[in-house]
């Protein structure tokens, strides 16, 4: 593990214009700034700095392009009525990020050094956080294999990139319930894979089976497991959760799915309501079956980017399941509108989840 080290900050002369808040959608507008870190075998984690966002030059042969040896996390900053800046538990992002980097074979990244160059970034951007209702700073970390080696080993250099970008409110018009595909000719990883990290090759896998369950109306794939074709694992960027007469049940981490951290905070939520809850294998049959007689009472995804998607609708072989009346639940409300009251602020935080970005401490050289 490399000592923390002063980041140098080179700041942007040419600011740019900023997008309407009601228009930013996901992942379409980028700060001003970006932080870098580089690894290199010999020297550890080295030369942070937050830089001008701009385009990066790779040798043609690095190893990322070949070998897909790349992880990434997804966090949320939002502005607080008051003025705060408030990140929503990014030692969970930066524990997640390393548990990745194991199965990747990337080297560990010091928390301290993280969290400094979250803190430090954010500072320096902060007139990017959008205000508007439902509106948030989202925040990409990432770390790709740069070495130009084409042997299949594990890279001796890396970067470790922070890019960000305001993104609108997911429920423009209030929470809406999705209709979601169930896949049974592609599957997404298996125990024992990468469906545990949060590796780009998860995601590239997933594209096939997204695009032709959207040619048929349905906005996300949820994915059964490998092995069994039984078991229902997560959807697209999201875990599930399923209501059956009064017991909220979601996948076990199997080693095969991602271990959410709105998953976790939903768990948490629900054993301080003294909701049942239980994390276990749940079959696609049983779905189905509860449906049919009933005992299903609602059904949802979590994730950083909507927090909770209500489903409304369920398609397994051409079996349509209807959830709800197609409708969101009580539950489903309840939870979106707890945790994202948390995370404004607006409501109060008992498990200490919001971190306050100190917003004066920068590096001397930023001043
Ligand atoms: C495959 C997958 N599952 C689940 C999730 C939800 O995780 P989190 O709640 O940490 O955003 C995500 C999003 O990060 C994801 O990409």
């Amino acid at each position: 593990m490399t000592e923390p080290q002063e980041i140098q900050i080179e700041r942007s002369v040419n600011l740019k214009a900023k997008p309407p808040q009601d228009q930013l959608g996901f992942g379409i507008y980028y700060t001003d700034h970006m932080f870098i870190i580089n690894y290199h075998v010999e020297l550890g984690w080295h030369q942070p700095r937050i830089v001008p966002y701009q385009p990066i030059a790779l040798d043609p042969a690095a190893k990322v392009f070949h070998y897909g040896q790349t992880i990434f996390e997804g966090l949320k900053a939002y502005r607080a009525e008051n003025g705060r800046v408030l990140l929503f538990r990014p030692h969970k992002n930066i524990e997640r990020l390393n548990r990745s980097n194991v199965r990747m074979c990337v080297p560990q990244i010091d928390e301290s050094i993280v969290l400094d160059a979250l803190k430090q970034l954010i500072t320096v951007d902060q007139d990017w956080i959008p205000t508007l209702e439902g509106t948030s700073l989202y925040i990409r970390p990432f770390v790709i294999a740069t070495q130009p080696a084409l042997g299949v080993a594990p890279s001796t250099e890396y970067q470790f990139i922070i890019i960000m970008s305001p993104v609108g409110a997911y429920y423009p018009e209030g929470v809406n319930p999705v209709k979601i595909f169930v896949e049974s000719d592609y599957v997404r990883t298996v125990v024992g894979g990468v469906g545990e990290a949060k590796t780009a090759g998860n995601y590239a896998a997933g594209l096939r089976a997204q695009e032709i369950a959207k040619d048929q109306g349905y906005s996300q794939v949820l994915w059964l497991d490998g092995v069994h074709r039984k078991y229902v694992e997560e959807v697209g960027s999201m875990n599930v959760f399923f209501k059956i007469n009064g017991t909220v049940y979601t996948p076990e981490l199997s080693g095969s799915i991602l271990n959410g951290i709105t998953r976790n905070s939903i768990i948490q939520l629900l054993r301080y309501w003294n909701i049942p809850v239980e994390e276990r294998a749940i079959s696609i049959d049983e779905l189905y079956e509860a449906g049919k007689d009933g005992s299903l009472q609602e059904a949802f995804g979590t994730g950083t980017a909507a927090v909770i998607s209500p489903i409304g609708e369920l398609n397994w072989h051409n079996e349509k399941l209807i959830i709800q009346d197609g409708q969101t639940g009580e539950l489903s409300k309840m939870l979106y509108d707890t945790l994202t009251g948390i995370q404004k602020g607006t409501l109060q935080d008992p498990f200490e989840w919001m971190i306050d970005v100190p917003l004066h401490l920068l590096t001397p050289t930023a001043k």
